[in-house]
């Protein structure tokens, strides 16, 4: 959705310059039609299967994206009370929710449960016990499912990476059948699935597979033991092409490699994808503010910084860099791109072949959809950036720019 035309960068049939300008930079900008692709190619390539498409709210929860899911029929993975709160602002339907996470509070969970979300996705006994002791509290059931770690490597960056024994995340699946065998003595808890989420961008999905596999095959052996599991719960995971050399399986692909292996009669296929719904749906827009040599180095240095998006200085990560104007001749410098926060680790790429733009000139960072203004912070006392949502030839600020009076909010002298 983000293509030239006539040597300018548009988003739909929006010129990204003239969001630059009015919107001022930096600025994230969405383009609400590639997220609804996503989403509906997830939906359409599970066809028949009964299935649930839980976007991971996690990867970016502003409210008009997650309103746009919401209308075309997605469900939600949550991670936090907070997220919960967006998604119904959003006017997501709560039954339509899983809660994830290793460490949920008990205000959270009472959340969760006085609003009737589909269920939670459990990390151990003790969140198991809680929960029960909630649930009893308020005299309803919870249903759950334990996240099992498959022991499975998704190859990919370590911090993002989940699915291995020595990862503080899910439950062994060899302690599993126990666990689910003791999970019958809580009175108020419903076992109705099994999950697992072995990482996030990953490239090849075999050991998705891999992973899908084991946990189908516990399945078989909790439904012999007569527990009453409907679903399973595959996580999310697919990765996204952020340079021309990543080879991503696209979504329909991962799905009908996922359905040819499940294939089993009567069991709901839940999955939670964030950030192939919404990576490739997104671009930070950034101003060129100066060019500046050393005798080491040339640097470009534009105004959005790690704070507007971390994932460079946090994992090394590549996001391609363009103009919004395409010059004529195409010159290109080899530069870092470096935002303005007092850190050496404050880049947005290094050693970057890119064209030889001047001060004023605008830029956009490539697939930044997802977990980009997600993670943003305020560090340096920087605003966070405001938010776009492009449908066809319209825009509007999703998310206004934020002010210096915002900075301070809650704060007292
Ligand atoms: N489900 C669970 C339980 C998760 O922990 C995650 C992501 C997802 C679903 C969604 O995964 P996805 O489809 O987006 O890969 N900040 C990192 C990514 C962290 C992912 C955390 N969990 C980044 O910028 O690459």
């Amino acid at each position: 959705m983000f293509e030239y035309c006539e040597r300018r960068l548009r988003c739909e049939q929006v010129d990204l310059d003239e969001i630059a300008r009015s919107a001022g930079t930096p600025c994230y900008v969405y383009s609400s039609r590639a997220i609804l692709d996503a989403y509906e190619a997830y939906d359409d390539a599970f066809g028949d299967v009964p299935h649930m498409v839980c976007y991971a709210v996690k990867a970016n929860s502003t409210l008009a994206v997650l309103s746009l899911l919401a209308k075309a029929g997605a469900g939600f993975d949550i991670v936090s009370g907070g997220e919960l709160y967006r998604v119904l602002q959003a006017g997501g339907d709560p039954a339509r929710v899983v809660f994830s996470g290793v460490g949920k509070t008990a205000p959270e969970i009472r959340f969760a449960l006085t609003n009737g979300i589909a269920g939670f996705n459990c990390e151990s006994e003790a969140e198991l016990a809680e929960i029960d002791a909630i649930a009893e509290r308020l005299g309803v059931a919870a249903r759950f499912s334990l996240r099992v770690n498959p022991d499975v490597d998704a190859a990919t960056h370590p911090y993002i990476s989940t699915g291995l024994r020595g990862h503080k995340f899910g439950v062994d699946i060899e302690a599993a059948e126990h666990l689910y065998r003791r999970a019958r003595s809580f009175r108020h808890l419903r076992a109705t699935g099994v999950s697992c989420h072995i990482g996030s961008q990953i490239l090849d999905i075999s050991p998705i597979l891999e992973a899908a596999e084991k946990v189908l095959a516990l399945i078989e052996r909790l439904q012999a033991e007569g527990h009453e599991i409907d679903h399973v719960d595959l996580g999310g995971g697919l990765g996204i092409a952020y340079q021309a050399a990543d080879r991503a399986p696209g979504i329909r692909e991962f799905i009908q490699q996922l359905r040819g292996r499940i294939g089993r009669d009567g069991l709901t296929v839940v999955v939670e994808p964030g950030r192939s719904i919404v990576g490739s749906a997104g671009v930070l827009l950034t101003r060129v503010l100066h060019r500046k040599k050393t005798p080491a180095k040339e640097f470009v240095v534009v105004d959005a910084a790690m704070n507007d998006l971390i994932r460079p200085a946090l994992y090394r990560s590549h996001h391609d860099i363009l103009p919004l104007r395409q010059p004529e001749a195409s010159t290109t410098v080899l530069a870092d791109v470096v935002g303005p926060i007092c850190e050496t680790g404050d880049f947005l790429a290094r050693d970057r072949e890119l064209v030889d733009v001047r001060p004023g000139k605008y830029l956009a960072i490539a697939s930044a959809g997802a977990y980009g203004f997600a993670q943003a912070s305020n560090y340096n006392s920087r605003p966070r950036a405001a938010e776009v949502l492009v449908e066809g030839d319209r825009w509007r600020v999703i998310r206004e720019r934020e002010t210096y009076a915002d900075l301070i909010r809650g704060e007292t002298k």
